[in-house]
């Protein structure tokens, strides 16, 4: 159950396909033309994937905004949850309902030093910060860098917009090839910057949990690290598995193109829930056990947590054979 959430119809006017495996939707809502937002904000999405339940995707807005459409990027993901590939059969015409934008990931403008760090399709909310922090460098002259983590090969160049990047930072803007082997050192990105820089990534859960790892390490401050993430990037590939919720005595199946979140509310489980990502740790439910293997795609729970096996987040987190979970829900009077 989410506590405000208001819907607009919305026409595709125009696709382009930025990487053989990334491709932007141009969006303009009805009714209204697209409202201004902040850097870093993104639109929810309904789909009706396969003719079931609408479910609700997250896509960050690209660029800054304009007065024509919004613009987001969907990666197809051929072993996701089937959003993705939802998205790329729609073409240019067809209508959409979508939020209008929220942001949790905010860009302050009172750091003396920002590293952006993008991993793979996280590079989509990093667009537009560039662009605002490349304009904020030309007016202060603050020290603005990237690091963009994709795969260049024969089989195709992944680093989406890395010609807006480009524009927007110059020789600042530094690409990492993971299929030539090459890695982001983040210690000793980290190990370079101001003691009052501002860190702001987005990727992979296993990139963002390296990033978490060596910023502790390097003790920096943690309100200076700020991050968000795309939540079909676990562990393990989706696959079935088994929910059981003694509080409302039921076994619920949750297909592998069905986010456990998504299966509650259907099975009439009220869960509430915010951003939809990992990141805000509202749908975070007790774990009472574990007959297979947890995989945890949220920023939200500490290291501990995980390990322990206590909690999970139901927007993005998964399992494979069943488990139990408590619903704590209580009707808020
Ligand atoms: S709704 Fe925010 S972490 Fe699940």
């Amino acid at each position: 159950m989410r506590i405000t959430q208001h819907w607009l119809n919305a026409t595709i006017i125009n696709i382009i396909d930025r990487t053989p495996t990334v491709r932007e939707f141009e969006l303009v809502p009805e009714d209204a033309g697209p409202q201004t937002y902040a850097p870093g904000a993104h639109l929810q999405v309904r789909l009706p994937i396969a003719g079931g339940e609408p479910q609700t995707r997250s896509y960050s807005l690209i660029g800054l905004p304009n007065t024509r459409c919004y613009r987001i990027a969907v990666k197809r993901m051929d072993a996701g949850r089937g959003g993705s590939l939802h998205m790329w059969q729609l073409t240019t015409g067809d209508r959409l309902v979508i939020s209008e934008p929220q942001n949790h990931f905010l860009l302050s403008f009172d750091a003396p030093e920002y590293l952006l760090i993008a991993g793979g399709i996280g590079v989509t909310p990093l667009v537009a910060m560039a662009d605002a922090l490349g304009a904020h460098r030309t007016r202060t002259g603050v020290s603005v860098r990237m690091v963009y983590g994709a795969r260049r090969s024969d089989q195709g160049d992944e680093f989406a917009y890395a010609d807006d990047l480009h524009r927007a930072l110059g020789t600042c803007l530094q690409r990492v090839n993971a299929d030539a082997g090459e890695r982001i050192d983040f210690a000793a990105e980290f190990a370079r910057l101001h003691p009052e820089a501002q860190v702001y990534c987005c990727g992979p859960v296993p990139m963002l949990d390296a990033i978490k790892e060596a910023w502790i390490a390097a003790r920096r401050p943690t309100q200076n690290l700020r991050f968000e993430t795309f939540g079909n990037s676990g562990r393990l590939a989706s696959q079935p598995f088994t929910v059981r919720v003694p509080r409302h005595n039921l076994e619920i199946e949750v297909a592998a193109n069905v986010s456990l979140l998504d299966a509650l509310e259907v099975a009439g489980v009220e869960v509430l829930y915010d951003c939809r990502r990992g990141e805000c740790g509202l749908c975070a439910m007790d774990i009472l056990s574990v007959d297979g293997e947890l995989d945890h795609r949220d920023v939200f729970l500490s290291e501990q947590e995980k390990r322990s096996a206590s909690r999970l987040c139901a927007c993005v987190s998964r399992a494979t054979g069943s488990i139990t979970l408590d619903s704590a829900f209580r009707a808020i009077t």
